[in-house]
């Protein structure tokens, strides 16, 4: 059956629009029309080829879609060997120096001698051999003599033209290397991830990976891209005269060639150009882990010929990996100056960037499960300029398993997948969620070590209790020297303390003794702002103040009472509700209210004697496994009850911990009831023991 002057049209128009479309895509990142209109002219073509198959054309865009999974991959023998590069790590000056005088004593020339000065591309080195301009088979470097048939997969990179532009030679061998973008890397495995699919470990291992695939519409769906930085075999054409201008002409033919790259005069233009790119590497958007030296001139390049498998024209110096692979000994949890609960991998130590790493963020809870690092995990770590050390993935095929308890045939992972603890490792406050679960943070706000510096400012601050002179250089010295931990220690300074103090002189002492003293009477929402509630400012406490009248009523509010003030929100009312579920936060007001803090209340009164404890005595002994000694005594007087030294008859309960002495041995004589830590906390909470 002929075909019609008009399906010959049609078929040639299709191609060239579908080209067009595809440039505006692949390579301008910016579509010129919807992706349904776009499938509608690729089916018409893929339609009309199929109707006519003497018109399916070898750079017909149909062509790059994946056809059938191959059983193995045919050899292919190289036209010409794909050499590989010496590889040098004595990369500063003296590398550059060194080449250069190899070159010139080898071409004993005493003139400068002219390089290209390219990047050293960290993918998989691939050859792409076209015949009359057309894309006719693609292969790996193999050996360097035979390789493997991959054409199926190269033909899916958009970046490889079917059909090279302007006048081609009838024979063109292309050598480049096919990488993959960082950011691409990014986008593929979020999406990957999805879909429950392995995501890719990293650029280039995405990159081989992919190519080797045996199904070319694995291929088909990963970023690949490609760069040319030579040639192979050629035939028919008029070769230029230098690694430049072959670059330009191999552009010239619509393949991708890398823009960084320079002409270089002489050993120091070559040792500039590795330093400029040394420090602008983590701004190239693909990894590269090196730079390459070329002679510039071809003739010179065939004069110094070969040894064995590498060129004596080039050389590849080496910049430290960014990446590399090691072990996960543990993870840690650190605790942030605003509460924030970090997940840190605990590594066995390896050298990346430039720097030994034996710790690694993995930035929340979420991003561990996301990313399912275990311990035990062979993982690949990556710290790129300055940037602090990451845990970029998981090596899944290494990770340590184990026989399934139920079923012996089962292998299953030896390590659970991790957990945040439920309470802080600083303070032992209870971790509470926000954002949807994203970030954990613990409640104890006033109490943690982690969050003092922070909290102490907060409270010492103008809006808030207003002690002058206590600013950022006075809290670290007074926390570096042990004298205070909490807000509650302000109230036992003393001027003598503070005056042993560095650059503190008896009469500035004596006045921040007395701002600390003024500071004993304040408003209940300067008192409530200076607590340092997560979400809550100060017009917050101000209403919070006006609405309920006391700290008690405060502290006893649910979120439905809190959300019914206006301007009160579900994550301001659960932010207030967590603070005050955590007893190291009541013990700590109830020191404040001890120390003397007050002012005016509108109704009942929390430092009256109210309570359930009201008229019980109490006597602490031994180390309490949570609480500390000064909290439990705060929490037993905030509730009413007393806290005396010595047991005698009148005492209503000994609270006894760890290597507690005589004193319980003298509450056993007299028969008094023995509480430990959980049931004083009962107590508190008004349950009887
Ligand atoms: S030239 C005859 N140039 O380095 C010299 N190789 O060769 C042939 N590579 O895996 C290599 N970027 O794929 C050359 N700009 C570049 C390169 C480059 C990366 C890779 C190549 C091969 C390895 C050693």
């Amino acid at each position: 059956m002929s075909v019609s002057v008009e399906t010959l049209g049609r078929v040639a128009w299709l191609r060239r629009e579908i080209g067009i479309h595809d440039r505006a895509y692949y390579e301008l990142d910016a579509p010129t029309i919807p992706d349904s209109a776009y499938d509608a002219l690729f089916r018409e073509l893929r339609e009309l080829e199929a109707a006519h198959p003497e018109l399916v054309a070898p750079d017909s865009p149909t062509q790059r879609v994946g056809g059938r999974p191959l059983a193995q991959f045919a050899p292919v023998t190289h036209a010409a060997p794909m050499l590989s590069i010496q590889t040098e790590t004595d990369t500063g000056a003296s590398g550059a120096e060194h080449f250069d005088s190899r070159v010139r004593r080898e071409l004993e020339l005493a003139a400068e001698v002219e390089y290209v000065a390219e990047l050293k591309f960290d993918g998989l080195a691939v050859s792409l051999r076209f015949e009359q301009g057309i894309f006719t088979q693609g292969a790996t470097r193999g050996d360097g003599v035979t390789g493997e048939d991959v054409t199926q997969n190269l033909k899916t990179i958009r970046d490889i033209p079917l059909r090279l532009a302007g006048e081609a030679p009838p024979l063109l061998e292309v050598r480049g290397e096919v990488y993959i973008r960082r950011d691409d890397l990014l986008r593929y495995n979020e999406k990957a991830q999805a879909r429950g699919e392995k995501p890719l470990v990293n650029p280039r291992n995405g990159a081989a990976g992919s190519i080797r695939q045996l199904d070319p519409n694995i291929a088909a769906r990963r970023p690949l891209k490609f760069f040319a930085y030579g040639i192979g075999a050629t035939d028919g054409w008029n070769l230029p005269a230098t690694q430049q201008e072959l670059l330009d002409a191999l552009s010239n033919f619509g393949l991708p060639v890398c823009a960084h790259r320079v002409v270089a005069r002489g050993w120091r233009e070559l040792a500039d150009f590795h330093d400029r790119i040394g420090k602008e590497r983590a701004r190239i958007p693909f990894d590269i882990d090196g730079v390459v030296y070329k002679v510039n001139s071809l003739a010179l390049q065939d004069r110094l010929g070969f040894r064995s498998r590498e060129p004596r024209w080039a050389v590849a110096h080496k910049y430290p990996a960014e990446e590399a692979r090691t072990t996960v000994l543990a993870i840690d949890v650190q605790v942030g100056r605003t509460g924030a609960l970090t997940p840190v991998a605990k590594l066995q130590p390896v050298f990346v960037g430039g720097v030994t790493v034996s710790n690694a963020t993995l930035h929340n809870e979420e991003e561990v499960r996301r990313k399912d690092v275990r311990v035990g995990d062979a993982v690949i770590v990556r710290r790129a300029g300055d940037v602090i050390p990451e845990v970029v993935a998981v090596v899944f095929d290494a990770r340590p398993m184990k026989a399934s308890e139920d079923d012996l045939f089962t292998r299953v992972p030896l390590h659970p997948p991790f957990e945040l603890p439920e309470t802080c490792p600083q303070c032992g406050s209870h971790v509470a969620r926000e954002e949807g679960g994203a970030i954990a943070r613990c409640s104890g706000g006033l109490v943690c070590p982690a969050q003092a510096r922070g909290a102490l400012l907060h409270f010492a601050s103008r809006r808030a209790m207003d002690i002058e002179g206590l600013g950022d250089k006075l809290v670290d010295q007074l926390i570096l020297g042990g004298h205070v931990k909490t807000p509650a220690d302000l109230y036992d300074l003393t001027v003598h303390a503070l005056a042993l103090l560095d650059r503190m002189g008896e009469k500035s002492a004596e006045n921040i003794v007395q701002a600390i003293e003024k500071s004993r009477h304040t408003s209940l929402a300067r008192f409530i702002f200076a607590l340092g509630i997560r979400n809550v400012g100060e017009s917050t406490a101000r209403d919070l103040a006006r609405h309920f009248g006391s700290l008690a009523a405060l502290q006893n509010a649910d979120a439905a009472a809190l959300e019914s003030i206006p301007d009160i929100g579900p994550i301001v009312a659960e932010s207030i509700v967590d603070f005050f579920a955590e007893m190291h936060n009541r013990g700590e007001i109830a020191r404040l209210v001890g120390a003397g803090v007050h002012w005016e209340e509108h109704e009942g009164a929390a430092n009256t004697l109210s309570g359930p404890l009201v008229g019980k005595l109490f006597v602490l002994t031994g180390t309490l496994p949570g609480l500390k000694r000064e909290d439990a005594r705060a929490l037993i007087e905030a509730a009413g009850g007393k806290v005396s030294g010595s047991v005698s008859k009148k005492t209503s309960y000994v609270v006894a911990g760890e290597e507690a002495g005589s004193k319980l041995d003298r509450a056993r004589e007299l028969g008094i009831a023995i509480l430990d830590e959980t049931e004083l906390l009962k107590l508190l909470h008004g349950e009887c023991s």
